[in-house]
């Protein structure tokens, strides 16, 4: 049977996600794959990074981090105290990077550095973190191939509902020519509740403590998080390197009470729409809330749900609506990037 080592670099919510779903598929991954995961290094910003040649304790980490306790009370393991030093070290003993540090749109890091470490030592690279492929995924695409290293990302878009293997192998030899989509969860759980007459700060605080929102929900409610999204499907399914201004924004934080009942009352529903569309060679990029009539499938998109319409030439418009955010919601999509290496080996 295969066995890959794998490490996450990030030990949140999604990280911790990843962890738990590897302890309880591990029996399907044998018998259905041939296959088994080592979880070998983990690193956070402050344990530095801890490996385990034989493989780390799940469990015990998970215990480590909900109490908020040093990783590096792991019994034998080796320890750096950064992620990168760690990175450096493994790259001749780890198959896969599972990268699930926090997005950054400035300047993509630390994630982007761990990636192109990772990637020049020919590891594999899956990741949720929106930063570097937003900012560097032809960069980081190209990297990848020149060390024969795969790079997958799915969970970066709409989390563990696929969309861009459904894009890119699903419907392999399509034309696409153009995307609108519900790609933020935690606005998309905002505006249901205030549909249904609740207060913005009161849901804004649940969709937080569900583990939905971005660390600064600023990211969220403003469109970043959507912008980032918008910029990873541009490349990956247009192959377009947009920059961030290129996409004209709008975030949720102006729609009042009043607006969203005023589009109720006409048969309509508020949501934040990313959109992008090829007009003469050029690719439009937007993401802003705007008003869907129901006959619309996005519309009624509701709560933690995201939902995309992908408009091509052979297959008209087909629609994938799935859970967007949250634990394993996300960990799923890095499982599935897993998986699509293992087979691919
Ligand atoms: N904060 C993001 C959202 C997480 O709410 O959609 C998933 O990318």
């Amino acid at each position: 049977m295969k066995q890959f080592h794998l490490s996450i670099v990030g030990f949140g919510t999604v990280g911790q996600g990843l962890a738990e779903l590897l302890v309880s598929k591990q029996d399907m991954l044998r018998v259905n794959y041939d296959f088994e995961v080592v979880l070998a290094g983990v690193a956070t910003a402050h344990s530095g990074f801890i490996y385990r040649e034989e493989g780390l304790d799940i469990p015990l980490l998970l215990e480590l981090a909900a109490h908020r306790r040093p990783l590096q009370e792991h019994p034998e393991v080796k320890h750096w105290d950064t992620a990168l030093e760690g990175i450096e070290a493994i790259g001749q003993w780890g198959d896969v990077l599972a990268e699930v540090t926090g997005t950054n749109l400035r300047d993509a890091e630390p994630g982007i550095s761990h990636i192109r470490t990772a990637l020049s030592r020919g590891m594999h690279v899956i990741t949720a973190n929106k930063g570097p492929g937003a900012l560097a995924a032809a960069e980081l695409s190209a990297l990848a191939q020149k060390h024969g290293a795969q790079l997958r990302m799915e969970s970066t878009v709409m989390a563990g509902t696929p969309v861009l293997s459904t894009i890119r192998e699903g419907m392999a030899g399509v034309h696409v020519t153009a995307i609108r989509g519900i790609l933020n969860g935690t606005t998309n759980y905002i505006l249901s509740a205030m549909a249904a007459g609740r207060s913005y700060s009161e849901v804004l605080t649940e969709a937080q403590a569900q583990g939905y929102a971005e660390a600064d929900p600023t990211a969220d409610v403003e469109g970043y998080d959507a912008v980032a999204k918008t910029l990873i499907l541009a490349s990956l399914v247009f192959g377009q390197s947009l920059r961030l201004e290129q996409v004209v924004r709008q975030g949720i934080t102006t729609i009042t009470q009043e607006q969203m009942q005023k589009a109720i009352d006409s048969g309509k529903r508020i949501k934040l729409i990313a959109s992008l569309t090829q007009k003469e060679g050029t690719l439009e990029a937007q993401v802003e809330p705007v008003e869907l009539p129901l006959s619309d499938p996005l519309a009624r998109v509701d709560g933690v749900m995201n939902a995309i319409t992908i408009s091509s030439d052979s297959l008209a418009e087909v629609t994938v609506i799935g859970p967007g955010a949250g634990r394993l919601v996300t960990g799923q999509g890095l499982l599935a990037d897993l998986i699509a290496i293992a087979q691919s080996k």
